[in-house]
């Protein structure tokens, strides 16, 4: 079924321009990922008959692949099929492929040429609450679309919608809401919803309705959909909907689509699923270290009073408070550039590391801080790539300013900025924040979230840093004698 399904698939895609299938989110699913996907699923083969979701589900790549599995399993009962697609063009294919499906199969099937999101109600209306559509199993690759918050589909979904939603974040919660309970839903979709405060509600919604059972990575993101160029990164996971957690995830990997090379780990739940609802991807046992490590420590910059912020001056529309030089009253402005060998060395002739202004918006008071790097290269060894500016190098200013390329903690004490450099630039905290944050973005939110030591602790290692060369070696051996 899974290879007819694919044949047609390929017709449709040589007849429709990328361009034109980009504007609904459409690309489809290879043959090897529909059948790892499908292979996922426990199916309950003693019941008489199943139902089966596929939402967004283009040619029905992912129908057919779940027909086949379950047949190969030797399932004797009828099927159910709902397909939502909104693509008229695509709607033809996929009843081709239905109907061939039928031939050979027992399966009933419903084509709803509908919008899957705002034909359902998924708020809960106390007086009107309508019953949603259960199934019993879902299958869905939905579309990869970052969407206005005022649109149609994010308006009928707000309590999950934080800013502009994705529609594949409202799929998974509209999946979730049509799966019966005790049964289970594969989806693939992009990691950006693992970490950060804008999945924060949807996070929430899953957690709340489901557990995590599978999480599948891979280690080439450009392979995922050949020749479709996504450039998300994404993920197959496996959610059923049940409140008791499991206390294990298991945690696949392969270094491509084809799934030659397929990879397992049974990582502990409670460290795949951590606090704030953010998921670890987690892959092996040094990872899964990695994270024991981390979570065991009590505090955060913010418990401690010492956010994370991200810099205050968008350089391209602050053009006029600009300034190359120093003249009377202007102020530092620090750039990433700034950061040399762990520490900020300005001035350093760079163009307009120099500010003219008085208004407050644009300048911080001048402190000691903790200046991070907000964007690396992907090549580059280290994610957080840190440097310690003390007030008392400069002390013929009032205040300074920040560019917002760059995060910064204002620290209230030397000590303090050498023991939190100590954090931030030890191999520890490195690899938690990889596994934390696949892209190669620093986000304060999630800086925020880090476990860090208390603050005595931190003092004691900022004082054991002091006199120090400023290497990743000697953080390390810093950390290692207070986090083992
Ligand atoms: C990423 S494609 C995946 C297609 C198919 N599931 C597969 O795996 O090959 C997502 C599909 O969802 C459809 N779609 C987009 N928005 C939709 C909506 N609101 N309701 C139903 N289908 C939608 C697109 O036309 C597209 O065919």
């Amino acid at each position: 079924m899974l290879h007819f399904a694919i044949e047609n698939t390929n017709k449709f895609i040589a007849s429709v321009p990328k361009s034109k299938r980009k504007q609904y989110g459409q690309f489809f699913t290879s043959k090897a990922t529909a059948k790892f996907m499908a292979e996922l699923f426990d199916v309950d083969l003693t019941l008489p008959e199943i139902t089966l979701l596929d939402a967004g589900c283009g040619t029905g790549v992912l129908t057919a692949a779940w027909i086949d599995m379950v047949y190969s399993r030797g399932y004797k009962g009828n099927i159910k099929v709902t397909c939502y697609e909104t693509d008229p063009k695509v709607v033809p294919v996929l009843i081709e492929n239905l109907e061939y499906i039928k031939e050979y199969r027992h399966i009933e099937y419903e084509v709803k040429v509908e919008n899957y999101i705002t034909t359902q109600q998924f708020e809960q209306n106390m007086l009107f609450g309508e019953e949603p559509n259960r199934y019993d199993y879902i299958i869905g690759n939905p579309p990869y679309k970052k969407i206005s918050k005022d649109s149609p589909e994010a308006k009928s979904m707000s309590s999950v919608c934080y800013g502009a939603p994705n529609l594949y974040s409202l799929f998974c919660c509209m999946g979730i809401r049509n799966l019966k309970e005790g049964k289970e839903m594969v989806y693939i979709i992009p990691r950006s919803w693992t970490s950060g405060a804008y999945f924060e509600y949807f996070r929430r919604y899953v957690f709340s309705n489901c557990i995590l059972s599978n999480i599948h990575l891979f280690e080439s993101r450009d392979k995922v959909f050949e020749g479709e160029s996504v450039l998300q990164e994404t993920i197959i996971i496996k959610l059923k909907k049940q409140s008791q957690k499991p206390t294990t995830i298991r945690m696949t990997t392969s270094s491509t689509s084809e799934f030659s090379d397929v990879e397992a780990f049974d990582a502990p739940y409670d460290s795949v699923v951590g606090r704030n609802r953010y998921v670890f991807l987690v892959t092996n046992k040094e990872q899964s270290d990695v994270l024991d490590k981390v979570n065991k420590m009590p505090a955060t910059l913010p418990s401690l009073n010492m956010p994370m912020k991200t810099g205050l001056i968008v350089d391209f529309r602050t053009r006029d408070v600009l300034r190359d030089e120093m003249e009377e009253g202007c102020y530092p402005l620090l750039y990433s550039q700034h950061i040399k060998e762990g520490r900020v060395v300005w001035p350093q002739g760079k163009v307009g590391e120099c500010i003219l202004t008085n208004r407050k918006a644009y300048l911080q008071k001048n402190d000691n801080y903790l200046i991070v790097k907000r964007f690396t290269a992907k090549e580059e060894k280290r994610r957080l790539q840190c440097g310690i500016y003390l007030k008392q190098r400069y002390p013929q200013f009032e205040y300074i300013s920040t560019q917002n390329k760059v995060n910064f903690i204002q620290c209230d004490s030397p000590c303090i900025t050498y023991g939190l450099y100590v954090i931030l630039n030890s191999s520890l905290y490195d690899a938690y924040y990889r596994i934390l944050n696949g892209s190669t973005q620093v986000n304060s939110t999630e800086i925020n979230s880090m476990p860090i030591p208390e603050r005595s602790v931190i003092e004691e290692m900022g004082r054991a840093l002091m006199h120090k060369e400023l290497s990743e070696t000697n953080c390390n051996q810093i950390l290692e004698q207070w986090i083992r």
